[in-house]
């Protein structure tokens, strides 16, 4: 089967335009952007949170399937990598864009829990996971990518990505699927509340 992902979010052709002039190369690719389309498109009424806007690759796939009524938050350290996502898809009511550490969002972030996480940074998947999964509703989803070796991880990567996918998978309040596709991903589901 050819997986290449048929459509695609309106906004993507200029946000890419001006990603590749930025020389930024750490977007999703389409498959995992199709996903994410998906998995947003599932919750009509979902609280959304990006961990790691970039410049707003992720963020255009994931607006590409909410609802009017759904919302995203996504958190960027860099300014100059969120200033292309907020230039392209600011004027998209349904986006926060929070400019900061997100490591230290998570830590101060006392609002509602989150339907779907899409954790693209260290805060919230290599460091302050158990915090990310606490933001993750019963019932919502947790979804990381670029779990397969690439050419360019620092040294030691490997380890911490084999450490971080026994951690979720020994989470007793989360059903886990690895999915050998795209950059390499894992989806992981909160347990309903009974
Ligand atoms: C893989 S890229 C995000 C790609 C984006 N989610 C997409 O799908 O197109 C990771 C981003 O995380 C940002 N970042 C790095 N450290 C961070 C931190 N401590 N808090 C928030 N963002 C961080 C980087 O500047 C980079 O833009």
């Amino acid at each position: 089967m050819d997986d290449t992902p048929r459509r695609f979010p309106a906004a993507l052709p200029a946000l890419r335009a001006r990603t590749r002039a930025a020389g930024f190369i750490m977007s999703c690719e389409d498959r995992t952007g199709s996903l994410l389309t998906v998995l947003a498109g599932a919750r009509p009424e979902g609280r959304i949170l990006e961990l790691g806007t970039g410049t707003g690759e992720g963020t255009a796939w994931l607006l590409d399937g909410m609802s009017a009524a759904a919302r995203l938050v996504t958190v960027e350290l860099e300014p100059a990598h969120q200033a292309v996502a907020r230039e392209e898809l600011g004027s998209d009511e349904r986006v926060t864009f929070v400019q900061g550490d997100g490591g230290a969002w998570l830590e101060e972030y006392d609002g509602a829990p989150f339907d779907l996480v899409f954790a693209d940074t260290w805060p919230g998947k290599f460091t302050h996971l158990d915090r990310a999964l606490d933001l993750v509703a019963p019932g919502g989803t947790y979804l990381i990518d670029d779990l397969d070796p690439q050419p360019g991880w620092p040294e030691g990567h490997g380890a911490s990505v084999e450490r971080l996918l026994g951690e979720l998978e020994e989470r007793k309040d989360f059903r886990c699927v690895r999915l050998a596709w795209a950059s390499g991903l894992l989806m992981a589901v909160r347990s309903p509340v009974d």
